[in-house]
Order: structure tokens, then sequence, then C-alpha cells
């Protein structure tokens, strides 16, 4: 979406003073609610002084859908928690430690993430935690809209794993098992062939520290923040239930475009 400068540049004010709110996402609101929202930007950033934001620095996409379109798999509190706050952080993060880095300014984030060994921290946190978020939001539709898998996929998840309820078995048991906070992937490993795997914290298997490297198919997020509110301690319940709000065209595309290349 195209917004015109001012806005833009109060919208990188307000995020990054942590007030970025539903009304600010803007696309959940209606006309009135954005128009309000879009004066009250202005005035902020007025009030700050901001320049016009360069253009390398990450800034956070409104959801592809309405904060409780994936209810009641992931509430729409938990959804407003983790997209507005955790992760506008990790947006936040790393422009700061872009701020330092000149050099890679303007670089793709996959290519920061590719050499994320060789960098400072941040980096591997809040860059692996802006990509695996996008990629996570991107990668869930409504309960019973999300289709079934490409021909082509079904067939590549039948020879990985013997059937699609065996993936999901892998893939659940994979984020079951991650110690702590992370990650349960699937992924089209450097190989060719689907894997299922997991990482720790916001690492992915883009980064070169990855014990598995590999393009991403689906992601889910198992640290806490994603599940609690419902779940409480359920991990498991909560890697059940996801499923019914996967967006198997996503998925679909994406591995047709990873065997392509
Ligand atoms: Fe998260």
């Amino acid at each position: 979406m195209t917004r015109p400068p001012s806005l833009r540049t109060a919208l990188i004010a307000l995020t990054g003073a942590g007030l970025f709110t539903a009304a600010a996402c803007g696309e959940t609101e209606g006309p009135a609610a954005n128009s309000a929202s879009a004066g009250a930007a202005a005035e902020t950033a007025a009030n700050a002084g901001e320049e016009q934001a360069a253009d390398w620095r990450f800034t956070l996409a409104p959801l592809p859908y309405a904060y409780d379109a994936l209810e009641p798999v992931i509430d729409a509190e938990t959804m407003e928690i983790h997209h507005g706050r955790h992760h506008q952080a990790y947006v936040n993060g790393l422009n700061g430690a872009l701020e330092a880095r000149p050099d890679l300014q303007g670089v793709a984030l996959e290519d920061i993430l590719a050499q994320v060994s060789g960098l400072p921290a941040a980096f591997r946190n809040h860059g692996g935690g802006h990509w695996n978020h996008d990629f996570f939001w991107n990668s869930m539709t409504a309960p019973g809209t999300g289709g079934e898998p490409s021909e082509a996929l079904a067939g590549a998840i039948d020879e990985a794993f013997g059937s699609l309820d065996a993936m999901k078995e892998a893939f659940n048991r994979a984020g079951g098992g991650q110690f702590g906070s992370g990650w349960a992937w699937l992924i089209v490993n450097e190989a060719g062939a689907l894997q299922v795997t997991a990482t720790p914290n916001q690492d992915n298997p883009l980064m070169d520290v990855a014990g598995v490297r590999g393009t991403p198919i689906l992601g889910n997020d198992v640290w806490e923040h994603a599940y609690y509110l419902n779940y409480r301690n359920r991990r498991g319940d909560y890697l059940a239930a996801w499923w019914d709000v996967v967006d198997w065209s996503a998925a679909s595309e994406r591995y047709s475009a990873a065997v392509e290349n």
C-alpha cells in the first residue's frame, strides 16, 4: 500500500515510539478510523520532528487479515499483541542494528540472514524475528479456507513422509520437542527434498548458523507468546489446532518457487 510521505513518516514515528495500535495498522479498521489515525499520526510526527524515514528501514506490514480472522484457533488478543508488540519490537531492533551498519542498509533481509554468523547478535535475533513473523502471518488464513496442498506439494510430502498426516506428526514432534522458544519448519532442503526441522529463538533455515538449511515452506511459532493466552502450557494442543489455519495455497506457491530455483 502506498501512503503519502507524511503519513508514512508518521507511522514510523508512532511505531518507533512503541505506540503501534490497531488503528495505526489501518487495514483492519474502517475508513473513519483510518482518517482519525492518519490525523493523529501526522500530529505525532510533527511533534516528534521526524525527518522522512530512510528507504532502508524495515516497517511492520499490516496483517493480511483481521486480528480475529483465525479464531478460534488463535484468538484476536494474542494476534494483536503478537503482531503489534512482539513483531514491532523485532522491526525496531533490526532497524536499530542497521543504524550502526550503513554497509547493510538496503540489503535484502534474506542476504543478511545468510551471513548472520559474522554479524552482531541483534541481526540474528531481530532480523530473524522480523523475517519469521512476516512469513508466519502469510502462512495462515481463516479456519476452513486454507485449501489443500497442490498436486506437486502433496506428491513431495508423500515421497518424503509417506502421507500428509505423517508430515504433520513429524512437524508437531519437532515443534513440541524444541526446548524453550523457537520455530518448527517444513523446508526444501539443500538436496531439494522436503524436510521437517526446528530452530531455537528466532533462528531460521535461511541462516548460515542453522543446523539444517533450506527454503521454508511452512513455519510455526512455538514461543509461548504465540499461544499462551488460549492454550496456556499446552503447546501440543496449539500445534495440533494450527493446521486448521494453514494456508496451503501459500505453501504450494513457495514449494513451486523453491524447486524451480
Ligand atoms: Fe512470535
